[in-house]
């Protein structure tokens, strides 16, 4: 059975996860109406990027005899000035993301919950992947400045992206 604080902080992380994948799709919306079709698929199949992280919580509370409760998903914002700036966003976003997770891991040890703990270290490392992900964009955007053929470029190759479901071992 799981303590109530882990229940309650691990229902909010898979609503944090949640509100990810409406950031992201928001992006998708923003990246398409200025035709990047590419860096919207990007984002697309980050949105089930993060439902899929979401939904390991959701069943993981499940799974642990607790209670899974969905919360109130906050509005995104819906302009970002540039792709630039998107991507700053993103990788803000990421960075704050994985703070959280941290925080998890803290409160899963001093309540000496194991099984979290373990559980957790998925994400540990999923997040090292979502940070260097959306880093790499920003930076090949600061590269690209102001030059729309590269900018192309890096819309084909965002085009390619496929979502392929995490092997989950723990
Ligand atoms: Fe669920 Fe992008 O971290």
């Amino acid at each position: 059975m799981i303590k109530e604080s882990i229940e309650e902080a691990i229902n909010t992380q898979a609503n944090r996860e949640f509100y990810s994948s409406y950031l992201y799709l928001s992006m998708a919306a923003y990246f398409e109406s200025i035709n990047l079709k590419g860096f919207g698929n990007w984002m697309r199949v980050q949105v089930q990027e993060e439902n899929f992280h979401a939904m390991k919580m959701f069943d993981y509370v499940i799974a642990r005899g607790g209670r899974a409760k969905l919360l109130p998903i906050e509005a995104p914002p819906t302009e970002w000035d540039s792709p630039l700036k998107a991507f700053e966003h993103t990788y803000e976003h990421e960075q704050k993301v994985t703070g959280l997770i941290s925080n998890l891991v803290k409160l899963a040890s001093s309540e000496e919950d194991y099984a979290t703990y373990n559980m957790l270290q998925w994400y540990v490392k999923e997040q090292v992947e979502e940070e260097s992900s959306a880093s790499e964009i920003l930076e090949k955007l600061k590269m690209i400045g102001e030059d729309k053929n590269a900018l192309l470029m890096l819309d084909r190759e965002l085009a390619q992206r496929v979502f392929n479901p995490p092997v989950v071992t723990e």
